[in-house]
């Protein structure tokens, strides 16, 4: 499928989505999130993509927020639509995929844009990013579940601080607060996602779509983590994947997972 603002290539079972609207700074506007949604939603369903790997065109930023222009008119109702639509399509999607998303978070990564990162599994930063959630200041509030990810993340009275402050947090301080999982240059970033990513593509993409669905289980209402993964380990035991991986040990070989 071709895109008007994302690039997507893939290598050995690692996909890279790149939003490219670097002359805005990869604002997300409402045709991008629906690209991202299409996007996602096509390497989950696509056998050969294990991995993605989600970052920005540019060396400036990763995404610099919802696109400020688009919503600036919107009136109560529009901008619930708005939020719940970017709920639902992008930002959840991401989450719950059923593959590993990577946020290579390249540069500024403000409102929407931290959203999407944290809605991603794994973050690495460069060493250039600025993380924030500067919805405040703009007299609206975070709308793609910052007010809910950032204090599971960096803890509440950190997010209290960031989103009253309107502040932008850097690379180093983002990797105290265990906000990205690495830094690293700018230079390096893309290739360590690829590395991590490399690792993840050697392991059962079945059980690892169950890690995902059993650690988002605990953020779930009305789910208990503890009963899913209990679930979630008794069905792994009749799967193709489960087979292989435990007869490749037994015979001291490298399994071939089929993600069956
Ligand atoms: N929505 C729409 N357009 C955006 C945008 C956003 N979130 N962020 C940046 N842009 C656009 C700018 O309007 C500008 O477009 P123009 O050249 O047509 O005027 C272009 O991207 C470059 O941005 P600019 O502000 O000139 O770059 P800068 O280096 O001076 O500042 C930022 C960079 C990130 C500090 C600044 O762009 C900014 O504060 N952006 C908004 C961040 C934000 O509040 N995000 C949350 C939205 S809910």
């Amino acid at each position: 499928m071709s895109y008007q603002s994302l690039l997507v290539s893939r290598e050995n079972k690692i996909e890279t989505i790149t939003v490219n609207r670097p002359e805005k700074l990869n604002a997300l506007n409402r045709a991008t999130i629906i690209e991202l949604s299409q996007a996602l939603n096509a390497a989950n369903s696509d056998n050969d993509v294990q991995v993605v790997i989600l970052t920005g065109a540019g060396t400036k930023a990763f995404v610099a927020g919802a696109d400020i222009a688009e919503f600036a008119s919107y009136s109560s109702k529009e901008g619930e639509e708005l939020s719940r639509n970017g709920h639902q399509s992008l930002f959840d999607l991401a989450e719950n995929l059923s593959k590993p998303v990577i946020a290579a978070v390249n540069g500024f990564a403000l409102g929407g844009g931290l959203e999407l990162a944290m809605s991603c599994h794994i973050r690495v930063a460069s060493d250039n990013a600025r993380m924030g959630l500067p919805e405040v200041s703009l007299g609206v509030i975070p709308g793609y579940g910052g007010t809910q990810r950032l204090p599971r993340l960096v803890g509440r009275g950190k997010a209290n601080e960031m989103i009253f402050t309107a502040g932008m947090m850097k690379a180093d301080e983002a990797l105290n607060y265990g906000l990205v999982n690495y830094v690293v240059s700018q230079e390096d970033l893309i290739s360590t996602c690829v590395k991590i990513a490399q690792k993840i593509t050697k392991n059962s993409p079945m059980a690892i779509a169950k890690t995902i669905k059993t650690i988002n289980a605990s953020y779930q209402e009305g789910l208990n983590g503890f009963d899913v993964e209990i679930k979630e380990f008794g069905k792994c035991f009749s799967t193709d994947d489960f087979k292989e991986g435990t007869t490749a040990f037994l015979e001291k070989r490298k399994p071939a997972f089929t993600g069956k």
